[in-house]
């Protein structure tokens, strides 16, 4: 349809309103890469957008209230500008479907998480409809003289076009090519998809149903596109799949593993740091543990989720492995790695979950000594197995569960802080702090966020940082000298404030 060359389309601000994994923010930023090649304008403030396009997730049920809650606030606003367009992507996009362009009419548009490279013509289409039936008013009239003229040579086509704005299903899309246009806010940072979708189908989880099966993207398409990136400057990658560690089973004989793609993908110069998201610990391999401790590039943190500590739970959850198989792999990788951080992923609440069972969780999580934990309450997702089972702890029962369980991580995140205070750590320099502009933010190999005073050209930057103090979730230290380097060149200069 559209002929998006000219780039008539500058006059139409696009704004993406992202919720959800480390997936979404990829997805957000190649969305945004390829809305700007086509065109478009990005903005960062939804008020002053034509177009607010959510990026949405559907792990838990707050995740999809948060959107419909903000889309319903938008449409209150549009009656004062009636032309502006709401879209939604993503897990819920594609779960809901056209239920979403029903009732309240709050969406113009659904594109499912297969469907994404149809969004620019979308927003168009669905643009147009809204500017020829808008009502001017003194609010929109000067909206509408803009975008009048930059949808001019798009607007009979898109009116006469009987196309849907719904797009949803599974189709077999093209990895790589709509990647390597993602617009990155940290040019120094990448989050790089390896894989799609999951077919792990736990028991809880709604993620195979809304991505479809385990696809994994030829490990060429990968590598050629971080060859690509060491050359534009970045120095961290992170591999993102669903379960990285079955990648490369549904590609054929002959291809290479995870652990043989993360081995070349370490050889490439350039790339500093590698990470990787999420090692499921039903298949994480002795191959990859002994990689892992070989390859300096390779961070010392590990994301491994546990999600139970009950043998009994984690059976009805369809996870693939016991508390004994999980400790085993921890004791592995502890063995190889002694300065491994561990982060995990844990459910209070789930269906049956007993005080028994949960007990074990909290046993395990001491044991286990994680350096962060992500705690989620159970939410019954529709359509999943553990939908059939009855959500039977109640919800103030999941809150104090989730509340002494946060408190029990709250003191090993701290302890693992305070065991850097007084040494010296290489620390990737993020930006500056968002509590307080005037200091720095980084991250060590062990994902520890680390805040010191620094002149904002470090940013981006590999810098020695002498770790002074540590509060619950943040170390304290003073920066010593850019990495390789003797000292910072003029201590004035980076003092800061
Ligand atoms: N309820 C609560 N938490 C869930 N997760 C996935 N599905 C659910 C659910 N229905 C959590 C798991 C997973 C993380 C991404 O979200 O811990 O690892
Ligand atoms: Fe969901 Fe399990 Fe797949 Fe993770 S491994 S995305 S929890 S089904």
């Amino acid at each position: 349809m559209a002929d998006f060359s000219a780039n008539l389309l500058a006059p139409i601000k696009v704004c993406l309103l992202t919720y959800g994994c480390q997936m979404n923010i990829l997805d957000s930023q190649v969305l945004s890469g390829n809305l700007t090649r086509q065109g478009f304008t990005i903005v960062e403030d939804e008020s002053e957008a034509d177009a607010v396009i959510f990026i949405t997730c559907s792990v838990r049920d707050l995740a999809e209230r948060k959107v419909l809650g903000k889309a319903g606030k938008l449409n209150v606003k549009r009656r004062r500008r009636p032309e502006v367009v709401l879209g939604v992507t993503g897990c819920m996009a594609e779960l809901k479907g056209e239920e979403l362009l029903e009732g309240k009419n709050v969406f113009d548009f659904v594109a499912g998480t297969h469907k994404r490279h149809l969004i620019p013509e979308m927003i168009l289409r669905a643009l147009c409809r809204r500017v020829a039936a808008a009502e001017v008013t003194a609010a929109n009239a000067e909206h509408i003289e803009r975008l009048g003229k930059a949808l001019a040579p798009y607007m009979e086509e898109c009116l006469a076009s009987e196309g849907s704005l719904l797009a949803v299903g599974k189709d077999p899309m093209s990895f790589g090519l709509d990647e390597l246009e993602a617009m990155r806010p940290r040019p120094w940072q990448a989050f790089v998809e390896i894989m799609r979708g999951c077919s792990n189908f736990c028991s809880y989880c709604v993620v195979p149903y809304a991505r479809g099966p385990e696809v994994s993207r030829p490990a060429e398409s990968i590598l050629s596109e971080l060859r690509a990136l060491a050359v534009s400057g970045c120095v961290e990658v992170t591999l993102l799949g669903q379960n990285v560690n079955s990648y490369g089973k549904d590609l054929p004989a002959g291809s290479m593993s995870f652990p043989e793609l993360l081995k070349e993908a370490a050889k490439i110069e350039g790339i500093k740091w590698l990470r990787f998201v999420t090692s499921n610990p039903q298949d994480i391999s002795d191959e990859l543990i002994s990689l892992m401790a070989s390859e300096k590039k390779i961070c010392r943190y590990l994301h491994f989720p546990l999600q139970s500590g009950s043998n009994r739970i984690l059976k009805m959850m369809n996870r693939k492995y016991t508390l004994e198989g999980y400790l085993e792999k921890v004791a592995k990788l502890r063995a190889a790695m002694p300065d491994l951080w561990l982060a995990g992923d844990l459910i209070v609440g789930f269906p049956g979950e007993t005080l028994e069972d949960f007990g074990e969780t909290l046993r395990a999580v001491e044991k286990i000594d994680y350096a962060n934990n992500f705690l989620f309450k159970y939410s019954e997702r529709p359509g999943t197995a553990a939908a059939r089972l009855k959500d039977d702890v109640p919800l103030e029962e999941k809150k104090r569960r989730h509340a002494e369980l946060m408190a029990l991580q709250g003191r090993l995140t701290h302890e693992h802080l305070k065991s850097l205070v007084g040494t010296i750590q290489e620390v990737l320099v993020e930006g500056r702090s968002k509590r307080n502009r005037d200091v720095l933010q980084g991250r060590t190999t062990h994902y520890a966020n680390v805040v010191f005073e620094g002149d904002p050209s470090l940013i981006g930057k590999f810098v020695q940082v002498r770790m002074e103090s540590a509060t619950p979730l943040t170390l304290y230290g003073s920066c010593e000298r850019l990495t390789g380097e003797e000292k910072l060149t003029d201590e004035k200069e980076t003092s800061g404030i």
